[in-house]
């Protein structure tokens, strides 16, 4: 009985290089212990604080109802768990929502990159017909009606002349968003702490970068930082790659850029079901197993499944405590909601 229980974790102990961490430092980077600083948004306490209420505010749709939170909830993982989110008047948009828990650390936003960064994204789903179909000056007539946001913008942006505008509104969402960094086993361990991860999370990190994955998933968010085919080595299934998304060839119109995605970032992965843009796959193992055809072209054993989603867990990491903000209340002033 002893023996049965003991071999694995000597085989475990056996398998992980002795330089491991040395070797994750050389691909892979530890989220700061501090929230990052955004180019041209300064972070103040009041620009954050701001922009949660805003990030809270289902008054910014069209509908009242939606608010960035009901597509990226704070509460299970920064995202919807739908195959692609709900919008307004219950139109299903046409890509899996993505987390908003450490992306300010992607090199763009969106599945295919087109808004440069979080300020530029946080403009796009308001007037999105199928998420939230407001007009950049709804919304602004809708803050200003409510003497409390007009205070709460003067004390975020008090160098400026005119402070209740979009572009305010985006930078206070930015500020919040770049405070949702989520500190995981996976950087104690870069950060020296060779017990964080568990003996198969190791050496699950040890296949991760042997098998390649790693030549694309890398960087401090695991991803994000790069853009690839989805299908480089085999074409993956036309649910899972509906032909009618042709990703950053919408962005760029190369033609090397049909069917390109930005790697996925894999922090918080786990939390974040069902996989890839079209949200198709629910079960981590079977996205692993479809990279592992798709973009690497091996049929990963089970063994190896588990071993890389044993590493791909290490990655949930500690969420901010977010206290649900109180919001201004409506006057008489406020446009209705439209449905
Ligand atoms: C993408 C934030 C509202 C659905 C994103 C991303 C961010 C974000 C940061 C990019 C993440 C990444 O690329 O890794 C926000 C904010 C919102 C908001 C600040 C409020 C102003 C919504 C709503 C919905 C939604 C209401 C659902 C109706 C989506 C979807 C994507 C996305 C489907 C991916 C779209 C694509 O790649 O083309 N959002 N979001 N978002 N969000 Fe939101
Ligand atoms: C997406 C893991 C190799 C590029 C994903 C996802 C997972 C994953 C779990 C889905 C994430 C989500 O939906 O949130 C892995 C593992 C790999 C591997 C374990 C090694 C076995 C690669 C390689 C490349 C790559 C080598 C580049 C050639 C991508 C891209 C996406 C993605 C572009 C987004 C696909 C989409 O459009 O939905 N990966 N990956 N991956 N990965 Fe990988």
């Amino acid at each position: 009985m002893a023996v049965t229980l003991l071999a694995p974790t000597a085989f475990a102990a056996d398998s992980i290089p002795t330089d491991l961490r040395d070797t994750a430092l050389a691909t892979f980077r530890a989220l700061p212990s501090t929230t990052p600083t955004v180019a041209n948004n300064p972070n103040t306490p009041e620009k954050i604080a701001l922009g949660k209420a805003l990030f809270f505010d289902p008054r910014v749709s069209a509908s009242g109802v939606l608010s960035c939170n009901s597509c990226h909830n704070l509460a299970t993982g920064g995202d919807d768990n739908h195959e692609t989110s709900i919008g307004h008047g219950w139109q299903k948009g046409q890509r899996n929502a993505p987390t908003v828990l450490n992306a300010v650390f992607n090199i763009a936003q969106f599945w295919d990159g087109r808004a440069a960064d979080l300020k530029a994204q946080a403009k796009g789903p308001v007037q999105a017909g199928i998420e939230m179909a407001n007009t950049p000056d709804q919304v602004i007539a809708t803050l200003k009606s409510m003497p409390q946001y007009v205070e709460w913008f003067d004390a975020a942006f008090p160098a400026e002349a005119d402070r209740v505008t979009f572009d305010n509104f985006a930078k206070a969402i930015e500020a919040f968003e770049a405070t949702l960094v989520t500190p995981a086993p996976f950087d104690s361990f870069l950060n020296g702490d060779e017990l964080a991860m568990t003996s198969e999370q190791k050496q699950g990190l040890a296949l991760f970068m042997d098998k390649g994955c790693s030549s694309c998933h890398a960087g401090i968010n695991v991803g994000g930082q790069a853009y690839f085919p989805f299908g480089l080595v085999e074409q993956p299934s036309a649910e899972v790659l509906p032909d009618k998304d042709k990703g950053r060839f919408a962005v760029t119109n190369a033609a090397d850029d049909y069917y390109v995605f930005r790697v996925a970032p894999l922090r918080n992965v786990a939390l974040t079901a069902p996989y890839f843009h079209s949200g198709k796959v629910w079960d981590l193992k079977q996205a692993v197993a479809i990279m592992g055809t798709t973009q690497l072209g091996v049929v990963l054993a089970d063994e190896e499944v588990d071993l890389l989603v044993a590493f791909l867990n290490s990655l949930t990491g500690e969420a901010p405590e977010v206290t649900y903000p109180i919001l201004p209340s409506e006057t008489a002033t406020t446009p209705r909601p439209v449905t």
